[in-house]
């Protein structure tokens, strides 16, 4: 019943336009040039705090194809539970499907599979971030073959329209969500990338 009720709210957002988690606006980056590298870096700092903490984390887990439960609300850091394999689809495709649970509205309620109106997926292996250095991700992050082919202004739109990532400020249940705000976020990228993407060492 809960679930053809569950089909029919997510076949009418199909046919409406969903009005949360629209596209965010890039805001206006700082001109290349006049960003010191020691701004440069200190921005990488709060980049590193977002995309370390476990509601970004968790699903970017490189070449391995098993979603990890981590940070508070899980008590310990562990791989998903119910043996979930996100194969080499990275939905489930091989196994069970993600789509299955994290159907696409996110709930309130403690310990429900959250949700995006959007296929809920692991990351691209190439971002891996999931126990990586800040150093690492950081190169991870500038370097186009790994990137996605991006400059950083095209990494701040992509955050912009990736409906996936803004559930991190929203994760719903007792979760807590990602640092700071998507704006901030994108605000931080453009901020590093005006610098020069400096990297820690
Ligand atoms: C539900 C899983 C999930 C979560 C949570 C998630 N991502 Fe992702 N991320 C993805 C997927 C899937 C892609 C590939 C999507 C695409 O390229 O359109 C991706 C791609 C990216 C990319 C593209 C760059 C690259 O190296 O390929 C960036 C940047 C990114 N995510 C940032 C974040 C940030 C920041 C957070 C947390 C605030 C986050 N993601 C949380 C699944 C997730
Ligand atoms: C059988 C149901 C089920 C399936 C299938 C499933 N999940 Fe989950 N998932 C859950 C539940 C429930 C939670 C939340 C558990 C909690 O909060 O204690 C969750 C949480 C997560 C989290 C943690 C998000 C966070 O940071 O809080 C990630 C990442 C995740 N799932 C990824 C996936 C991926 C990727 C797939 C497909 C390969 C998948 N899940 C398939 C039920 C499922």
């Amino acid at each position: 019943m809960r679930a053809a009720l569950t089909r029919g709210l997510l076949a009418a957002a199909l046919i409406s336009p969903l009005p949360a988690r629209a596209e965010v606006q890039v805001p206006t980056g700082p001109a290349v040039g006049i960003v010191s590298q020691q701004e440069g870096l200190e921005a990488w700092d709060r980049i590193f705090a977002v995309v370390s903490h476990p509601r970004c984390a968790n699903c970017h887990v490189g070449p391995s194809d098993r979603p990890m439960w981590s940070g508070d609300s899980y008590g310990r850091t562990r791989p998903h539970g119910m043996n979930i394999r996100a194969g080499e689809s990275r939905i489930g495709a091989e196994t069970l499907p993600c789509a299955t649970c994290h159907l696409g509205k996110n709930s309130d309620v403690a310990h429900s599979p959250p949700a995006v109106p959007d296929d809920w997926r692991l990351a691209p292996v190439e971002a891996h971030w999931f126990g990586q250095s800040a150093p690492t991700i950081c190169n991870q992050l500038r370097d186009p073959a790994l990137n996605g082919d991006r400059t950083y202004a095209e990494l701040a739109e992509h955050l912009g329209h990736d409906v996936i990532l803004h559930w991190a400020w929203e994760p719903g249940g007792t979760r807590e969500p990602a640092p700071g705000t998507l704006h901030s976020h994108m605000e931080d990228i453009l901020v590093w990338g005006a610098a020069g993407m400096p990297c820690p060492q």
